[in-house]
């Protein structure tokens, strides 16, 4: 039988608060062959694009986007939660489908013209991914898509990224 990446993914009911149905994707990332299938998928639509930096979202970008950057041979750039990065960054805040946060990116990371591509576990209300693009234009980077394994539409995340001029990508709903 043919699995697709759909068939990894868990859906742990109330976490981490009720009334949220988290999607899980470590047991994506623990199946040799769903994390193959996973990254391969994310990076299909680029084939042939250029594109000087693969962006990771904190967390589970960095694994997905440290794996596409290692396959499209480009550098790594994470975009992480305030106070984390150690050297001197640039800070966007955001609104969570369960909360407030803010996003920070090492002012060097990036240089202007720069063509990056935007990867990340999932796209609920697409604040994170605003807030992440927000900060490579703010660094005079291009960003060429925004790839994802799981879309939430309900959650408007699609519309909101589309609205701003960007390429959505994403393997299921
Ligand atoms: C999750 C997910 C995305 C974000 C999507 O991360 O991995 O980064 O939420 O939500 P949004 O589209 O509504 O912004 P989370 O904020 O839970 O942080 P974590 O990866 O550090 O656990
Ligand atoms: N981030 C925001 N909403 C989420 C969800 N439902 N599952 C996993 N990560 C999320």
């Amino acid at each position: 039988m043919s699995l697709n990446v759909k068939d990894y993914i868990r859906t742990i009911v109330d976490f981490p608060h009720e009334g949220i149905m988290f999607r899980d994707v470590t047991t994506l990332f623990a199946d040799a062959r769903g994390f193959r299938i996973a990254v391969d998928q994310l990076l299909a639509p680029y084939a042939g694009a250029r594109i000087d930096k693969v962006v990771g979202l904190e967390a589970r970008g960095f694994i997905l986007g440290g794996a596409v950057a290692h396959q499209l041979s480009t550098g790594f750039v994470p975009i992480r939660k305030k106070g984390k990065l150690p050297g001197t960054v640039i800070s966007q805040a955001y609104q969570l489908e369960y909360g407030e946060a803010v996003v920070e990116v090492h002012d060097d990371a990036l240089q202007p013209g720069e063509r990056v591509l935007i990867v990340d576990d999932l796209l609920a209300t697409g604040g994170t991914a605003a807030a992440g693009i927000s900060l490579c234009e703010r660094l005079g980077a291009k960003v060429v898509g925004c790839a994802f394994v799981i879309d939430l539409p309900d959650l408007g995340g699609r519309k909101l990224l589309e609205g701003l001029g960007h390429e959505v990508h994403a393997l299921t709903a």
